[in-house]
């Protein structure tokens, strides 16, 4: 299965809304990415296209997580979604490979996601890196980070601060 993954573009947010639709059964995923987009909080957006076909997509924000020592940056990988019929088939995994690789050059430091640990756990996210970062959402083992810099994480507790669009999902 060829799939090309790419940057977002503007005649793509149609597209973008009904794969989360699709995906998640509902509008409030389909929202915040319009919400995010709009506040100006996402620093990489990709598609999966597949046939012409937007079939998949990812989308990466500014968040900071809060300290007795002040605020450290951090992205928050939030949401992603491949449509129902070409999940599985590894399009999710080529999304979020590209996605990180894009975030490194940006030198970010720091990704966190709240979802399925199988998956994301394949990318190096891991619990016990976000044990110290307290959520909003809670998530037990569902809560991951990434250090996209080896150490980035080492004694880092604080609280995450989210952008006003995730509110809804508070
Ligand atoms: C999660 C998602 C983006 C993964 O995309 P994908 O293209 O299906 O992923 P890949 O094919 O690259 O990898 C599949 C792996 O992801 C994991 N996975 C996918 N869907 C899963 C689910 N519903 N529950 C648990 N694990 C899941 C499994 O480990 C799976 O491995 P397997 O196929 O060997 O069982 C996609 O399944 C999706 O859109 N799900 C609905 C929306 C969602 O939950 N988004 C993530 C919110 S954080």
């Amino acid at each position: 299965m060829s799939v090309l993954i790419r940057l977002e573009r503007v005649s793509d947010h149609d597209d973008i809304c009904n794969v989360s639709r699709a995906a998640f059964g509902g509008s409030a995923e389909a929202g915040l990415v319009d919400d995010l987009r709009g506040g100006g909080f996402v620093c990489v957006s990709l598609v999966a296209e597949f046939d012409d076909k937007v079939v998949g997509y990812v989308l990466f924000s500014r968040v900071a997580i809060n300290t007795d020592s002040g605020k450290i940056d951090a992205i928050a990988l939030a949401p992603m979604a491949v449509l129902p019929e070409y999940q599985r088939q590894r399009i999710g995994s080529k999304l979020l490979s590209v996605g990180l690789v894009a975030c490194r050059a940006q030198e970010h430091k720091i990704v966190v996601v709240l979802g399925h640990p199988e998956f994301y756990s394949r990318f190096g996210f891991s619990s016990d890196l976000a044990s110290g970062l307290e959520s909003p959402f809670g998530g037990g083992d569902a809560w991951m980070a990434l250090e996209l810099v080896p150490g980035a994480l080492k004694n880092v507790t604080g609280v995450m601060e989210y952008p006003a669009p995730f509110g809804v999902f508070t």
